[in-house]
């Protein structure tokens, strides 16, 4: 029986439990409990979800950036099964196991240039944690101990523990400041509202070069390392030349800076190769990695190191003064490994990059909206920018921020009524499991399409 009524739904006792004990991350209490935002799901099968009303959406987010190779896979469920009766889990301060060790052997295999020793750790946060803590336990163990200053770039987001929020530009200062000290933030490439007002690749090398001056000002001898995500989606997807990673690249190496490619998000194909780094022709000292590695199967995430720098600890005898019970449990690394399988046996990184272009010519479509700034993104990684004036680009927010404005809210309130789950915070995000169809596709871009008109009649833009 349902326990409460609201806006004419009836709330079933599942739901009612969710509302009485679950905190639902950085959702809102009146958005979940009177507008009818709460959504207890109970299965997947490739694209699609169905909630425990029995209402079907597509998964637009692939969850949060996660379902690669999209919901239901029962041969991972079954690896996961196997490896569980054989073995979950060994100390990951004193040993490895099997499935570990096969895991980082095909990684080593997958990823660019000398990066061949995994450290692997639950999430994404977790994984900048370990990464800022490898590369300053370097720099230290090279020699410069006051090299201890990260660079970072504006509207990147690296996670919510205390480390990566705080080279995360959104931060919030008001709740969580003082930050971790020596962050810097410098202009990220961006084709459509440029730092410099400088177009196209000029626009890019010139925030590069922000790089290098923000290295000169801090002091070289100071700075420990540079993060950044190949293709920022937080930033709303803009996609940089080349160039601007191998001029960063270059800056880094002529200053004795680390890099850190943050392939959280981009990673697994998501951007249309199994890494975004491999479309920029650079190799980072350290990469991270999550979301895509197991597909959200199961909880694991990694960072990849240079061999180099892993030199460093053999050679000095020194080990990283890091540890995480989690790490290499082997229940993930056995859902790591099958998810890896089926993203290179249906060759997934290929395929998202045949429909990310196939999406991103459907929305192209879409920028006779008043509303539709601008369309742009990488493989199955798609973002439409939405603005209140398209002369002179106002937004309807900065950065996260533009997901509390009521058209934003409203479009993905009218989205989500006609079965579309996705963000929208500065742009709507299209970024479905890889598996998707090219008639998943048309049906995702009619209802963004129908649901921008609504919005744009109601707010009397149209
Ligand atoms: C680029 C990037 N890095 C790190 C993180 C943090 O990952 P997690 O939420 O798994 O801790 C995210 C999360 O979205 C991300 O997008």
């Amino acid at each position: 029986m349902a326990d409460d009524v609201k806006h004419g739904h009836e709330i079933g006792p599942i739901e009612q439990q969710a509302l009485d004990h679950v905190w639902i991350h950085s959702a809102r209490w009146l958005d979940l409990a009177e507008r009818d935002g709460l959504r207890v799901m109970v299965r997947g099968e490739g694209c699609r979800l169905f909630d425990a009303r029995g209402r079907a959406y597509i998964d637009g987010l692939a969850g949060l950036y996660v379902v690669n190779v999209g919901h239901g896979r029962t041969e991972i469920a079954q690896a996961m099964a196997q490896q569980a009766r054989e073995l979950a889990y060994v100390s990951a301060a004193s040993y490895t196991n099997i499935a570990a060790v096969q895991l980082a052997d095909v990684l080593a295999g997958l990823t660019p240039g000398d990066l061949d020793r995994f450290f692997f750790c639950s999430g994404g946060s977790e994984a900048v944690e370990s990464a800022l803590k490898i590369a300053k336990q370097v720099q230290a163990m090279r020699g410069f101990p006051k090299r201890y200053k990260i660079i970072a770039r504006r509207g990147g987001y690296h996670g919510a523990t205390f480390g990566a929020m705080s080279i995360t530009s959104s931060r919030n200062e008001k709740f969580f400041g003082p930050f971790m000290y020596g962050v810097s933030f410098v202009p990220s490439p961006n084709r459509y509202r440029n730092d410099f007002g400088i177009e196209g690749e000029e626009g890019d090398l010139r925030c590069a070069e922000a790089i290098e001056e923000e290295i000169q000002s801090q002091g070289p001898d100071t700075v420990a390392a540079v993060i950044g995500e190949p293709v920022s989606v937080s930033n709303s997807n803009h996609v940089p030349s080349p160039r601007y990673w191998q001029r960063v690249r270059e800056i880094c190496d002529a200053h004795g800076v680390l890099l850190i490619m943050d392939e959280v998000i981009n990673g697994f194909g998501r951007t249309g190769t199994m890494f975004a780094t491999e479309q920029f022709g650079v190799v980072p000292d350290l990469m991270t990695m999550a979301k895509g590695l197991s597909s959200g199967y199961a909880p694991i995430a990694a960072v990849a190191v240079g061999r180099q720098l892993f030199d460093e600890f053999k050679k000095q005898d020194v080990a990283l003064a890091h540890l995480l019970t989690f790490g290499g449990q082997a229940v993930s690394c056995a859902a790591a490994l099958k998810n890896i399988e089926i993203l290179q046996r249906e060759e997934l990184p290929q395929r998202s990059a045949q429909q990310g272009r196939y999406l991103l010519g459907r929305l192209e479509q879409l920028r006779t909206h008043p509303t539709v700034g601008d369309v742009r993104g990488l493989g199955l990684m798609c973002a439409v920018e939405l603005v209140r004036n398209k002369q002179t680009k106002e937004p309807f927010g900065w950065g996260p921020a533009a997901a509390a404005h009521p058209f934003n809210r409203r479009v993905a309130e009218l989205m989500e009524e006609r079965g579309l789950l996705t963000r929208v915070f500065m742009s709507i995000q299209l970024c479905p499991p890889l598996v998707i169809g090219r008639e998943e596709i048309d049906e995702m871009v009619a209802i963004v399409d129908e649901s921008l008109s609504v919005a744009e009649q109601e707010f009397g833009f149209a």
